[in-house]
């Protein structure tokens, strides 16, 4: 297991590109096994969780070959359908290959995900649209066990008691590419990930519209074809570096992102007396002069993004003043609080609530990663801090992000990759 090991206080200087999207690649990439012919998908990150896909769409019967940063998949044994407990353990969005499989094959054994450190994960609703949509389902030995002669078109209601549910929304327009007749899924996720998928399931000849909206319409077709597409940007690894430069008082240029999804986290940060710059593709960060606290509450898009919650965080520890963090969509997605006050933050959970009382600055500290988002504000507050903050498990980070402590090295970040 690796640790980063990171001297704070350096200035930041120059520019940075966003790596492709994570949460649009996952779901892409299990959409393949839609396909009858060859997929080609640029600009995929290099991350550990498109690793493990590529090992579980190996498990189903697909030729996955992965090439600087190009991912190309096609059938090879259709007859394969289990998707094994020791690779979706390691990664949740595995999931989303039910939808696809059950479509494609007319059945599928995935493996019941579990919850994780940010809370329980159900896929009640993953199920529920499956379903209507004339699954047969059942839980044998932790697996999901599915199956469908022919699926059929259906009106469903996919909203959950926190919101949609993107997974969710995933899983079953995937599965009505190919279902007899049309289905509508009202309460649809409107993430960015939800669009991105359904450019890609139009460009295999699915025939989706009204994705980006939450209800989205999609009429059943016989087959797919092979397609070529490329990843729009991570937004969340867009925020993680404009935040590196906020954090470290620095003026960086962070390149190649879409400003729309980004608005609420650029409002929030224009709030907190970040001041960026926009620029045709990106932000200039400006060096910050006195940090504003602030009130957030994470909702679905386009609200404050949950995985930007513990980002944000790592700003406003040090903001001169009290502000209060709410979570309303990962009720336990605080496990940067305990690892942040070993570095001197005052920050106490209350309810679904942070409250943060700021201090001027932090110290480094032996801290440990235990999820993705919270493993990067660990890294962002080792940026600023005073000394040297060394940051355990980051197999975490790297699920999602593509060599970070690279990337920020070539801004003048002090941070390097040790064995732990
Ligand atoms: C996706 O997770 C993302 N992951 C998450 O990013 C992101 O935080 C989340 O969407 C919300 O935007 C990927 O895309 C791989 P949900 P997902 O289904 O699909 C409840 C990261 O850091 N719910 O939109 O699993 C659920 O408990 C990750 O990159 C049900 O109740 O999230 C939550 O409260 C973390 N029943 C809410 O809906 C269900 O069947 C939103 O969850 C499904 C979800």
């Amino acid at each position: 297991m690796d640790k980063f090991v990171v001297e704070g206080s350096a200035k930041l200087s120059g520019d940075i590109q966003v790596q492709g999207s994570k949460n649009a690649s996952l779901p892409i990439l299990a959409a393949t096994v839609l396909s009858s012919g060859t997929c080609v998908v640029r600009n995929v990150p290099d991350i550990w969780d498109v690793a493990t896909l590529g090992r579980i769409l190996a498990e189903v019967g697909m030729e996955v070959d992965g090439e600087d940063h190009t991912v190309t998949v096609s059938t090879s044994d259709p007859s394969k359908c289990v998707a094994p407990y020791d690779l979706v353990r390691k990664m949740r969005a595995s999931f989303f290959l039910l939808g696809p499989l059950l479509a494609r094959r007319g059945r599928a054994r995935v493996s019941y995900p579990g919850g994780c450190v940010i809370g329980p994960r159900p896929v009640d609703l993953h199920l529920k649209g499956l379903r209507m949509l004339g699954a047969h389902i059942g839980l044998e030995h932790g697996y999901v066990a599915a199956e469908a002669e022919k699926l059929r078109g259906a009106e469903i209601y996919l909203g959950g008691p926190n919101g949609p549910t993107a997974g969710g929304t995933f899983n079953v327009m995937m599965a009505a590419t190919l279902a007899e007749g049309t289905t509508v899924i009202n309460g649809a996720s409107c993430e960015p990930e939800v669009e991105e998928l359904a450019r890609f399931l139009n460009a295999m000849g699915a025939k989706v519209s009204g994705a980006g909206t939450h209800r989205i319409v999609i009429e059943g077709v016989q087959s797919l074809s092979g397609a070529e597409h490329t990843v729009m940007p991570d937004r969340m690894d867009a925020a993680t570096l404009i935040l590196a430069g906020a954090i470290t008082r620095s003026s960086i240029c962070v390149r190649g992102l879409v400003h729309d999804h980004l608005a609420a986290v650029v409002d929030k940060l224009e709030q907190v007396g970040v001041a960026l710059e926009r620029l045709p593709d990106g932000y200039r960060v400006l060096p910050v002069e006195k940090l504003s606290p602030a009130d957030v509450t994470t909702q679905p898009y386009p609200g404050f993004q949950t995985d930007t919650q513990p980002l944000l965080c790592s700003l406003l520890v040090m903001a001169d003043g009290i502000s209060i963090v709410t979570e309303r969509i990962f009720e336990e997605r605080f496990t940067h609080v305990s690892e942040f006050a070993r570095m001197g933050a005052r920050i106490r959970t209350q309810g679904p609530s942070l409250i943060i009382q700021g201090v001027p600055e932090l110290s480094g500290a032996p801290v440990m990663a235990s999820d993705l988002r919270g493993g990067a504000a660990l890294v962002l507050a080792g940026l600023a801090a005073k000394g040297i903050t060394e940051i355990n498990r980051v197999y975490h980070i790297d699920r999602g992000y593509d060599a970070i402590e690279q990337r920020l090295a070539r801004l003048g970040a002090k941070i390097s990759r040790r064995p732990a």
